[in-house]
């Protein structure tokens, strides 16, 4: 996996540039729960990109004044605001790629899994509108607990007759961005030249790291894996608990749901040997859904990468995993047939 590694999308994305967008290419990309402490970065970061022609704003709030605010900025995206249930079709019809940071964020004390009972409802009725306005978009989904909001969404496509595999996909690039960060601490390196696939899940155990396979290769004692690993895992609280009752991660956030969504786009638009992580229905794994890295194409991903080599470490870390992730994948299938 070492070298193909190396394919992943560099980590400084150039939010202004136009080297890689032509008037053709340009797609259409909704931000669903855009008035948010996500949904607002991330929405001037999207606006900034000329990979994009259009860009709708839906919230059940807050969405008009961001929109306004946002269509100032002299680039050619188009911006339009949609506020309420009413508004969502509209702002779902055309849609390529549609991002979901929509739904309650943890307070200190709280897991992901804390979340599950509001967003899992929030995050199957705005799916259930993408399965009738956008049947063919990518579905991009932030909201918690991913591990699971992701077999919920894949279940409610299922349902509607317009699953495709490829096109529903968990966003766990702040995973990668916190591990290439605290490795480049760490070891003195430039972050923006690290790379490390993290795959599993999006919450506490779940997420394993390959430091391994971090390139350029770099080797760690044992106390450096472990103290690493631990922290990438428990990233997220380190944020929630700075935060103090104000929320998660929003900016950094924000950072990895564009970079995510610009390896999207251009993948769509043609670019090859595009490699992001992301959690997805697995075949290669044991697990039914499992975040490895994945090729992206012109139609959403083209395939998982797989895992690699595993060191003994890593292993370990996914026997520990086990019982989280099969519980989490479950708990998603049990929402869902209630809920359909
Ligand atoms: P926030 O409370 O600041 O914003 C959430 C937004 O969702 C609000 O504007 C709210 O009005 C909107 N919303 C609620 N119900 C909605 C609905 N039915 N339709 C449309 N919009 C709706 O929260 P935040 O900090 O932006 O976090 C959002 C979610 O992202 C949380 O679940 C959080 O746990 C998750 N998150 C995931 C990652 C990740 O790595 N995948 C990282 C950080 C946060
Ligand atoms: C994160 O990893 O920052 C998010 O999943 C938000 C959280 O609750 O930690």
């Amino acid at each position: 996996l070492g070298s193909l590694i190396s394919k992943i999308s560099p980590n400084l994305i150039r939010y202004a540039s136009s080297a890689s967008a032509s008037g053709s290419s340009q797609r259409k990309v909704a931000v669903l729960g855009a008035g948010g402490g996500i949904g607002q970065p991330l929405s001037l970061l999207l606006k900034l990109s000329p990979l994009i022609s259009d860009l709708s704003l839906y919230d059940i709030q807050h969405t008009k004044g961001v929109g306004a605010d946002l269509s100032h900025i002299e680039t050619r995206t188009k911006v339009r605001a949609y506020v309420g249930k009413s508004e969502l079709s509209d702002a779902l019809k055309g849609m390529d790629l549609v991002v979901i940071p929509a739904g309650v964020p943890r307070k200190p004390g709280m897991t992901r899994d804390d979340l599950f009972n509001t967003n899992a409802t929030i995050v199957a009725d705005l799916v259930s509108a993408c399965a009738k306005n956008c049947p063919r978009a990518i579905i991009a989904i932030i909201a918690n607990p991913v591990n699971s909001t992701v077999v919920i969404a894949s279940e409610i496509m299922k349902a509607h007759n317009v699953y495709d595999e490829k096109k529903v996909v968990g966003v766990t690039t702040l995973d990668v961005v916190r591990a290439a960060t605290f490795i480049a601490e760490a070891k003195g390196l430039d972050p923006a030249k690290v790379n490390i696939p993290v795959i599993g899940g999006h919450s506490g155990n779940t997420i394993i790291p390959l430091l391994s396979q971090t390139s350029p290769p770099v080797s760690f004692s044992q106390q450096e894996l472990e103290s690493l690993t631990t922290r990438i895992q428990n990233a997220g609280t380190e944020v929630v608990e700075a935060k103090a009752g104000a929320g998660s991660a929003t900016l950094s956030m924000a950072h990895a749901g564009a970079r995510f969504s610009f390896a999207v786009l251009e993948a769509l638009s043609g670019k090859e040997g595009v490699v992001e992580c992301g959690y997805i229905a697995s075949r290669e794994t044991e697990f039914s859904y499992f975040a490895t890295p994945l090729l992206f194409g012109r139609n959403g991903v083209e395939r998982s990468m797989g895992v690699g080599k595993l060191s003994d470490f890593e292993k370990k870390l996914i026997e520990k995993a086990k019982k989280e992730l099969n519980g989490n994948i479950q708990s998603g299938l049990t929402f869902a047939k209630q809920y359909l």
